[in-house]
């Protein structure tokens, strides 16, 4: 079995529909997404950003610091107050009411990892469960069926071994896979990736961009942040740059050093 058709053994071990078999048509689609205003920057940080992303896009988010990717990236799934715009994820409007929902179909891996480096690389993972087990449910720990799928995902990412490691004793490239296990948890259909390669050697980079390449393949939707134009142009199938929070370029993955300076100059 596949990464793949593990997340989605996983759809129906939640007694979720089977996302992944039915042909939805999955989107997200921001329009005029403007966040609150910042007296340090002037401007709100998000600062009218529209644009389409469609079901089975590998899309890469890129831009100088402080552009506004990770706060672009978490204002899909509802962590940025909105003053204005609307976000719209497989025709549901992203609001307070239904943050719970867009989170299960919406897999986020955070800027640096954002793993609980005491727990071992299995609790991590079950985390991801958190979201769709009710309380009553992981009192007393996670369903073995839970843990089953935990260990088979660690499996296919190749940590196996290290399941039981405490998390901060695995090298950088093995936290963001179980960072990416713990994302997949959830059977999202779409994953949004904050520089999952940062601070990562050559081999762990190929690594983790070849277990997204693997997922895209497979049919997720992929929003990732990076600030390597030669994973970008090998990976992405779009690219989107951010400069000061605004959409300054939304095309192929081509010339990107040159479209970067281009538009900044
Ligand atoms: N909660 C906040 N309050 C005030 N300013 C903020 C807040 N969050 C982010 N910022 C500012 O907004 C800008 C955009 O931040 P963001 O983290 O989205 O940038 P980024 O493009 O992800 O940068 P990097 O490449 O460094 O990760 C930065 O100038 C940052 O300092
Ligand atoms: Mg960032």
């Amino acid at each position: 079995m596949n990464i793949y058709q593990v997340a989605n053994t996983n759809s129906h071990l939640s007694s979720l529909s089977n996302k992944f078999s039915k042909s939805i048509v999955n989107f997200i689609e921001c329009s005029h997404l403007i966040s609150d205003y910042i007296s340090s920057l002037q401007r709100p940080i998000l600062n009218n950003i529209n644009c389409r992303i469609n079901q089975g896009e590998f899309v890469v988010l890129l831009g100088l610091n402080g552009a506004g990717k990770s706060t672009f990236l978490k204002s899909l799934v509802g962590l940025v107050p909105l003053v204005k715009g609307e976000i719209n994820i497989n025709g549901i409007s992203v609001s307070n009411h239904n943050l719970a929902q867009i989170r299960q179909d919406v897999g986020m891996l955070f800027q640096g990892g954002g793993l609980i480096k005491q727990l071992s690389a299995i609790d991590n993972v079950l985390c991801g469960r958190l979201g769709i087990r009710k309380t009553g449910q992981t009192l007393w720990g996670f369903p073995q069926r839970d843990r089953t799928l935990a260990l088979e995902l660690l499996k296919q990412l190749g940590l196996e071994k290290q399941a039981y490691q405490k998390t901060s004793k695995l090298s950088g490239g093995q936290q963001q896979k179980v960072a990416i296990a713990r994302a997949l948890m959830q059977s999202p259909q779409i994953l949004l990736a904050d520089e999952p390669t940062t601070g990562l050697d050559i081999l762990s980079s190929q690594q983790v961009m070849n277990t997204l390449a693997e997922l895209h393949q497979k049919g997720l939707t992929i929003i990732t942040v990076l600030h390597d134009l030669v994973l970008a142009q090998e990976y992405g199938t779009r690219a989107i740059i951010l400069d000061k929070g605004e959409v300054i370029y939304d095309g192929k993955c081509e010339n990107l050093q040159d479209k970067l300076q281009d538009k900044l100059s």
